[in-house]
């Protein structure tokens, strides 16, 4: 059965480019980011990888932790990981599991047999430390994903899983937030001491109560 948002994210042990990884046991207390790619050696998921790469040091101060997948294998992954850091500009960083047998591809359905019945879509699946899945993304493989959305999306769940708010369209980190619908105009004179604008009553604005 397919997975949805707040389902436990099935638990796998896999080969990685940096060993044998359980999944739960090596997410601990962090969030994680399970994200799939069609295949190594072609152009667009050179690009993602090595964006992902990149952005590592942004993902680490979100105390989130990243593994990508594709059905290749270990080998294929690592001698890949070469051209990743040669036209890139960024080495690879993070762990790719190598799935031949599919195993975690099908766990995670990534596999669409309409877009393709060998290889994974690009998945993206955001684990929070509770091991629940918070944002489920899929993309074409026409279409590389865009690193800086991945972000603003855990910005804002991070966010959310710690104040009683939700973020607008097109927020992005340190813009205003609304207040979420269970919270009293009395309760938010206390929880959101910046303050709040009410645009109607269902739209509350306050300014990001962690900045
Ligand atoms: C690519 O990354 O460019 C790609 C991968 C698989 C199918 C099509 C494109």
């Amino acid at each position: 059965m397919a997975i949805r948002l707040g389902d436990t994210a099935p638990d796998f042990t896999a080969e990685t480019t940096e060993g044998k990884i359980n999944f739960h046991e090596w997410l601990g207390d962090s969030w994680g980011i399970l994200f799939s790619h069609p295949k190594d050696f072609t152009p667009v998921c050179t690009t993602e990888l090595g964006a992902f790469a990149k952005a590592k040091p942004e993902f680490d101060k979100r105390n989130t932790k990243l593994i990508g997948l594709s059905v290749d294998s270990v080998e294929s992954h690592n001698s890949w990981a070469g051209d990743i850091g040669e036209t890139q500009g960024s080495k690879l960083n993070f762990p790719l599991i190598g799935d031949e047998s599919r195993e975690v591809a099908n766990l995670y359905d990534m596999i669409h047999p309409n877009a393709n019945d060998t290889l994974t879509v690009r998945s993206v699946f955001i684990v929070g430390p509770d091991k629940l899945v918070k944002l489920i993304l899929t993309y074409p493989a026409s279409t590389g994903r865009n690193v800086d959305e991945v972000i603003r999306v855990l910005d804002s769940l991070q966010l959310t899983a710690e104040y009683s708010v939700a973020t607008p369209v097109n927020w992005t980190d340190g813009n205003d937030v609304i207040i979420a619908n269970t919270v009293t105009d009395d309760e938010a004179k206390t929880r959101f001491p910046k303050g709040f604008k009410t645009v109607k009553p269902y739209l509350r604005l306050t300014p990001q109560p962690n900045r």
